[in-house]
């Protein structure tokens, strides 16, 4: 089964009209790279300017989160709809900062990513255990249980995103042989949940992922890309983590 890779940048609370240049260079710079997907997924506030900027290119644009439901007295909310909308193609759901400063269990994060399907969003669903949690040895059983918990019945249109959290921002990333076993944990759990189907899904690796470690990293078995935090506020940076693919 081939999967085509992904590299998606999560640019989080940072950027403003004018960052709109990294965006151009990014486009710029992925007009030579080879087999690989890239979004970029900017602050809510950016998503309509960069989508059309980005319009007719190869580079998607995608938010950072949406509402489960389409519409409603939901004060300071957006919907996967209004994302849609906006030009957006792609969300990320569940990433460990929604999940730890805005409370998102996983049937939250599934509620949103039913949304997003809906809405017809690629939902790329992040999951992954805190140092405490790998320390006592709970990683496996936290990564299954937030993986059942925050997908939804069908699996077509959604990217996993393994990202443990003490690897967030941090320089710190697991050993490749750590990565291999929780990926490969992953994929046992989508086949066996969704059959073949579950073979398609992109499992990505996020967390710390710099130019400097990514070909060892997204070199390894049931990896199909990355999500990428602080390197993708550079162009240059994301262009070679992405060149990675040839
Ligand atoms: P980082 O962030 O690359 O800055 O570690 C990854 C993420 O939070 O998605």
């Amino acid at each position: 089964m081939t999967r085509r890779p992904l590299v998606a940048g999560n640019w989080k609370m940072n950027g403003v009209q004018a960052s709109i240049g990294v965006l151009k260079k990014i486009i710029d710079g992925a007009q030579t790279l080879g087999n690989v997907d890239l979004i970029i997924c900017p602050p809510a506030t950016l998503i309509a300017s960069f989508a059309a900027a980005a319009r007719g290119t190869r580079v998607g644009i995608g938010g950072q989160d949406c509402h489960a439901e389409a519409s409603g007295a939901y004060t300071g909310d957006i919907s996967a709809e209004m994302l849609r909308d906006a030009g957006a193609t792609a969300v990320i759901l569940g990433h460990s900062e929604r999940r730890r400063y805005h409370g998102e269990t996983d049937s939250v994060v599934r509620a949103k990513t039913v949304a997003a399907r809906r809405a017809g969003l690629l939902a790329i669903v992040c999951i992954g255990e805190t140092r405490v949690q790998r320390d006592s040895g709970q990683a496996n059983d936290v990564v299954r249980a937030q993986l059942d918990g925050s997908l939804p019945d069908a699996c077509d249109d959604i990217v996993v995103a393994y990202e443990p959290v003490w690897a967030i921002g941090t320089g710190s990333t697991p050993t490749p042989g750590d990565v291999r076993a929780m990926h490969g944990l992953i994929r046992e759990q989508l086949t066996s949940r969704f059959g073949d189907a579950g073979q398609a899904v992109r499992i990505l690796y996020g967390g710390s992922v710099k130019p400097e470690n990514a070909k060892e990293l997204l070199g390894i078995e049931n990896v199909d890309g990355a999500l990428v935090g602080g390197a993708s506020l550079n162009a240059g940076e994301f262009l070679a983590i992405a060149r990675v693919y040839r």
